[in-house]
């Protein structure tokens, strides 16, 4: 089992002299704070999700990087159990307190937005690892963990769609378990325990972000999977001629995950909840109860679906055309299954029952763990954008392996998925503003083969597929007709932030430098 590494210089960036020079300046800002040197530091990258979003808590598999933007801590152990998170953000407010004396999990207010939050969540997950896996460091959860001070600087953009906040979890978790000597956590343990970070702030995400934070690889992308198991497969996209390059602009659109939960993210996790169990009920199909929410999952009903009733052998989901051929034969499917009066959307009585629930059940199963709001559930819809960018993310690794060198014909391909499937997120998820689409169709008619909106979308940012030598032309045309007109006012600083062109990056580690910088 691979576990989390530590690097010992900056040679896993590709400015590595402006990395130093922004570590060296976390290091000085640390020690003017806390009158102390930090004993280390961690960093845990951002992500950019290339295909399939709104679909890893369907448990069907997603196509994304970690790239360089990332959040870095420095640390200092604490003598007592105080914990102190300072942040170079002055937007981010220093925030002090104590852990509990009996030894007992710090409590975190759902209902309090705040970056303390989000460090306490991390903070919460290593002290349940701390107890289970070390019970006496924490006197089998009698005793409290070590305190910290701690010094956060992030470059991934909050609320831009690059996860942010699971970089920031993962970093705070790092921290933590580093602050009670523990620096030998499996990439696979860091990942299971930092999945349901979010969960604790209100949040019933999935995991991709956490993993393609934890496991990115320099120049790989990652296929990552959660049936039957979750599993993560580096791999390289192929090399064009001019060279492929993924462009990653903000449309500066925020979407706060968490504050908008109950009518965006949170509210998408139930209606394919609702739609896994109502196209179980449909179908009579037997499903694991394996979703957030403890119910059917769509990968679970698509599996049903073809073992129980067609009697089709189990797809592992290794085999690609296995895959695509399905989820092509599902989608047909599907148009059959829903009425015309279904396809317009279900209220709540519609939805208990097709889904054979009461309405008590129904609420207590869908709308009790995570609170939503909505006039009617768009389960057609939503089942429609999980199967289709589900085949659109098997489809770009079917178009990656059967390259033979032929790159117009591979990028046209690529991008081609890519812009499909900003339509689904358009169209069928209702998740991508006017401006986002703004921004997408200037990049395709500026040398973009595809755009499209990543991560839990309802703004932040896009992904472009482009070559080296139509970048700049790009770049170009968005700063003039994009930022300059949409945001007048925007300085160059904000608009060097909003577009990042970055390769495959290092995953979550250790950063052991602090003899390199004075
Ligand atoms: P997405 O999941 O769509 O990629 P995101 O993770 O960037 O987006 P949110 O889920 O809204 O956006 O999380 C952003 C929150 O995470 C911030 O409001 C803040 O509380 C916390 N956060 C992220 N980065 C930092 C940071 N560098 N310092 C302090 N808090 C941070
Ligand atoms: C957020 C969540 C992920 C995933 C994406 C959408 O980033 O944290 O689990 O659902 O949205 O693909």
């Amino acid at each position: 089992m691979p576990l989390v590494s530590t690097v010992k210089d900056f040679s896993f960036y590709s400015d590595s002299e402006k990395q130093k020079k922004r570590y060296g300046s976390v290091v000085e800002t640390f020690t003017k704070t806390f009158h102390q040197k930090p004993d280390f530091l961690v960093r845990a990258p951002g992500r950019v999700n290339l295909m399939g979003d709104h679909i890893d808590y369907c448990h069907f598999s997603v196509l994304p990087m970690a790239i360089e933007v990332d959040v870095i801590t420095a640390v200092s152990k604490s003598d007592d159990n105080s914990v102190t998170i300072a942040n170079t953000d002055e937007k981010f407010t220093t925030q002090t307190f104590d852990l509990p004396s009996d030894g007992s999990l710090v409590t975190i207010d759902k209902n309090q937005h705040s970056w303390g939050n989000y460090f306490k969540c991390g903070l919460l997950v290593a002290h349940k690892y701390i107890t289970e896996t070390y019970p006496e460091k924490t006197g089998s959860g009698k005793k409290p963990l070590k305190g910290l001070h701690a010094l956060f600087d992030g470059t991934v953009p909050t609320g831009g769609g690059l996860s942010s906040s699971a970089a920031f979890c993962i970093a705070a978790t790092l921290a933590v378990l580093k602050a009670n000597d523990i620096s030998d956590i499996t990439k696979e343990d860091l990942t299971r325990i930092t999945v349901v970070c979010e969960h604790y702030v209100g949040l019933s995400n999935g995991g991709m972000d956490q993993c393609a934070s934890i496991y990115g690889e320099p120049s790989k992308v990652l296929l990552i999977s959660f049936k039957p198991k979750l599993e993560t497969t580096p791999f390289e996209l192929p090399k064009t001629k001019p060279e492929a390059v993924f462009l990653i602009s903000n449309s500066l659109v925020t979407s706060n995950k968490t504050e908008t939960a109950p009518t965006n993210y949170n509210l998408r996790v139930v209606e394919v909840a609702v739609a896994a169990d109502l196209l179980a009920h449909k179908l009579g199909l037997k499903t694991d109860q394996d979703s957030n929410l403890n119910t059917a999952t769509l990968r679970g009903a698509f599996d049903a679906y073809f073992t129980q009733k067609l009697g089709e052998p189990h797809w592992d989901g290794k085999d690609i055309n296995m895959g695509i051929e399905r989820l092509t034969r599902i989608l047909e499917y599907i148009e059959t299954v829903f009425s015309d009066e279904e396809k317009k959307g279900f209220t709540t009585e519609e939805a208990a029952k097709a889904a054979g629930k009461s309405k008590d059940e129904f609420s207590s199963t869908y709308l009790s763990a995570f609170p939503v709001r909505y006039d009617l559930l768009k389960i057609y819809q939503r089942t429609k954008h999980v199967f289709s960018d589900s085949l659109r993310v098997l489809q770009c690794i079917k178009v990656a392996r059967d390259f033979k060198g032929d790159s117009e014909d591979y990028l046209q391909q690529f991008g081609k998925l890519m812009n499909e499937s900003q339509v689904s997120c358009n169209i069928l998820n209702n998740a991508s503003p006017p401006k986002c689409e703004e921004l997408c169709r200037i990049a395709r008619e500026n040398g973009a083969y595809g755009s499209r909106i990543t991560g839990a979308a309802f703004g932040g940012s896009i992904v472009h597929l482009t070559t080296v030598d139509r970048l700049q032309k790009l770049i170009d045309v968005l700063t003039t007709e994009y930022y300059k007109k949409t945001y007048p006012n925007i300085t160059e600083t904000e608009l060097n932030e909003a577009i990042v062109v970055s390769k495959p990056a290092e995953g979550a580690c250790v950063v052991d430098i602090l003899d390199k910088i004075e």
